[in-house]
């Protein structure tokens, strides 16, 4: 049937552009607004209402009569999903539709290299264009409240600023492809346990200081297409649906005008999807089965029980062409965009870049006795333990699960990179998820293990005693209750008994390097008895070459975390406060309610208000080479509101070898008439410097970085004072500071 409206619909077009010349929708040369204008004219009620919801699991309706496509929506942040069944979760079992896994977005975060998020975005989205989609259900931008948080390793970690800073490259990057990003999941969805019936209760000023800048850069600075609504609730609304979240702030106070998509089941109401900013419905649990639907996707929202209302005056027509209008201008920028790129995948260039992307984002917390980079000369016996070693991480963890052409293992990138110079041994030291599978993709992989801890452990530390170096490769995995979707973790501490194994590792020999790879922060009491440690992301296709590409030296580290490392769960403002996992209802709903207690002070805001030491600081990192930080200067010592003061530092590379150093600028405000973190990022600079090289390193910033969110007065307030710029190398390693007067 749809063929044939198909068909007609182009005979009808060849019709029209014969006589009437080309209608205006299908005019490259008419501007996008008066094409929309004109589909919308063309389209009748049924059509309009039938653009608004799923037809299947990841597509929506187009208008076959005017021949405008579908939509069709891709997961996830990290690569390219492969294809699903019509209806179903599980394998469509096509055989090309293999991606690259680039690395998580924790990893792009830990980069601190714009440039590095442009070539993610540019990349991600010349896959997505390839394989023909509409939507890629990307980046996610939450922000790290408690390192519980099972889904903190899709996101870009504590800071408002960092956050809001690096999605914005990838947004664009992904849209020059003609491919809609979906920034996700607005807003508030800062852990996955209870993920459908939590209310969020915060205040303004920690609603716009802390968990709205990445979500507003992404739309007023990188202009997305697509936004998509978070699971849990807000004042008591589903963020699918919710007026104070979608229309006041996004579309009204922001000016989006974009489409809002629903989470996977993320609408749960018709009059509330129509009035509170919900303009695209997928995966909804309506069972079409129940009401004797021909089609289930009639049973959706904002398919059937709109057109009911509509149909009978119910409701009005404006809601309606809101949001048809928005579809159509998604279309229009993607799919009838006849000038789009035609994509590429699983390039030579995008493994480049995935592994470029994982060279720099990996983060070296440790180098005492200078064991790393472990050098081949000296260095010719090598141990290598763990389970995360051998183990696929792409496949697991939700919705960002792919199916990958390849994945270079952290053994296999070990020994690619030490071929005939060194020996590498492995042995298994601890036994974690030997499972492997996620929604009907399998790694392939036995990780069966018969022997016990006590065997593992007594093997790992006989082969240690005769090594020349360690590396254990541990961490967190893709399973439930590790960095998984839908889940949390329940504890600080690494699972699988891998304290034990690493303790045991640090007697037996000095030369041991720890590798742990994870999405989040873990415990790692073990710290001071270690001499190297190195915080490895979910690395994806190309894990073991950029593990190997800095253990070996190959590539100086200039990675910083992008997260806190705290010591312990009680130095984390949503535990300390008991303000997690929240309170249940005792009226007979299902609702939780979670009380953002710590308000503002999340991650290292938390820790230096309560002068805390962390296990690692955000924003730390280290390299193979050193750097001296000169005098900060500023152009100023008093602006005026409005103005802008530019603070300048010379960075030197004092080391032998040429590296890049992120240069770091925090803002506080010591007197305020409301309390305010000690200090708060405001400026970021990735320099590469060879060795002696000195670079001056400025940054211009305007009273907007300053402020603080007036929540009485609802706007942002620069308060006249004194102000300090703190130049630094890591949120507790400040190197130089300037004050200035704001008047
Ligand atoms: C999932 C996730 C969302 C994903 C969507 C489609 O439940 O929350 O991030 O894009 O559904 O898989």
């Amino acid at each position: 049937m749809k063929i044939k409206a198909f068909i007609a619909g182009l005979l009808a077009l060849a019709a029209m552009s014969a006589t009437a010349g080309t209608p205006i929708y299908l005019d490259e040369s008419q501007p996008i607004e008066k094409r929309i204008d004109d589909a919308l004219s063309r389209m009748t009620l049924e059509e309009k209402v039938k653009i608004l919801h799923a037809q299947s699991k990841f597509s929506s309706a187009g208008v076959p009569r005017l021949g405008i496509p579908e939509v069709w929506c891709t997961d996830g942040p990290h690569g390219i999903r492969p294809e699903v069944l019509w209806d179903e979760w599980d394998q469509a079992g096509w055989t090309n539709d293999s991606c690259i896994a680039y690395p998580a977005l924790t990893c792009l975060a830990a980069s601190w290299s714009k440039e590095v998020s442009g070539l993610y975005g540019k990349s991600i989205g010349e896959e997505a264009r390839y394989r023909n989609k509409t939507v890629l259900l990307g980046p996610g931008v939450n922000i790290y409240r408690t390192p519980l948080n099972g889904r903190n390793f899709e996101y870009m970690g504590e800071d408002p600023y960092l956050s809001a800073s690096m999605v914005v490259p990838y947004i664009k990057g992904v849209q020059q492809n003609g491919v809609a990003a979906c920034v996700k999941h607005f807003a508030l969805n800062n852990n996955e346990v209870n993920r459908h019936t939590t209310n969020v209760i915060v205040d303004d000023r920690t609603l716009y200081e802390i968990y709205l800048p990445a979500f507003k850069a992404a739309v007023t600075e990188a202009k997305a297409w697509t936004i998509m609504g978070a699971y849990n609730l807000y004042r008591d609304q589903h963020l699918c649906h919710n007026q104070y979240i979608l229309n006041d702030i996004l579309k009204n106070e922001w000016g989006f005008d974009g489409v809002v998509v629903s989470d996977w089941g993320g609408a749960h109401d018709t009059n509330q999807a129509i009035t509170n900013g919900l303009d695209l419905e997928y995966g909804s649990w309506t069972n079409g089965l129940k009401l004797g639907k021909k089609n289930a996707y009639d049973s959706y929202f904002l398919a059937d029980p709109y057109l009911e209302l509509l149909h009978s005056g119910k409701v009005g027509t404006k809601e309606l062409d809101d949001k048809a209008r928005r579809v159509l201008r998604l279309i229009f920028r993607t799919s009838m965009n006849r000038n789009r790129p035609f994509g590429s995948l699983c390039s030579d260039e995008h493994y480049a870049a995935a592994r470029r992307i994982g060279d720099e984002g990996i983060v070296l917390l440790k180098n005492n006795a200078s064991v790393l980079p472990i050098s081949l000369d000296k260095v010719k016996r090598i141990l290598v333990v763990g389970e995360n070693a051998i183990k696929m991480m792409t496949v697991g963890g939700g919705s960002s699960s792919l199916k990958v052409q390849r994945e270079v293992l952290p053994l296999d990138g070990i020994k690619a990179m030490v071929a005939g110079r060194a020996e590498v041994k492995y042995v298994r030291g601890y036994v974690g998820d030997i499972t492997g599978e996620y929604n009907g993709v399998t790694t392939g992989q036995d990780l069966n293990e018969s022997r016990s801890a006590e065997q593992l452990i007594a093997e790992a530390v006989d082969e240690a005693r005769k090594a020349d170096c360690v590396v254990f490769v541990g961490g967190l995995n893709k399973s439930e209750h590790q960095d998984c979707e839908d889940s949390d973790r329940t504890g600080l501490e690494l699972p699988y008994g891998q304290d034990a194994v690493i303790e045991a590792l640090a007697k037996a020999n000095p030369n041991l390097v720890v590798v742990n790879i994870s999405g989040n922060a873990v415990a790692m009491p073990w710290a001071n008895n270690v001499n190297a440690i190195v915080q490895a992301w979910y690395l994806g296709s190309e894990a073991g070459n950029s593990i190997a590409d800095v253990l070996f030296g190959a590539v100086n580290p200039s990675g910083k975390l992008p997260f806190t490392f705290p010591t312990s769960l009680n130095n984390v403002g949503a535990h300390r406060l008991d303000a997690y996992p929240g309170i249940k209802r005792t009226d007979g709903s299902q609702y939780i309610d979670l009380e953002y207690k710590e308000g503002i002070y999340v991650g290292y805001r938390w820790a230096e208000k309560n002068k805390l030491k962390p296990q690692f600081a955000f924003g730390h990192g280290l390299s193979y080479t050193t750097f001296a930080y000169g005098k900060a200067t500023a152009d100023k010592k008093t602006i005026a509101q409005g103005e802008t003061i530019t603070v300048s530092v010379p960075v030197t590379n004092t080391g032998e070898r040429e590296g890049m150093e992120v240069v770091q600028l925090y803002i506080s405000d010591p007197k305020c008439s409301v309390d305010r973190p000690v200090k708060e990022l405001k400026g970021f600079e990735k320099v590469s410097l060879k060795p002696g090289e000195t670079k001056t390193v400025t940054f211009t910033i305007g009273t907007d970085a300053l402020s603080y969110f007036d929540a009485q007065r609802h706007q942002w307030v620069a308060e006249p004072g004194q102000f300090v710029a703190h130049i630094a190398a890591a949120s507790d390693d400040v190197r130089s500071s300037v004050k200035f007067e704001l008047k």
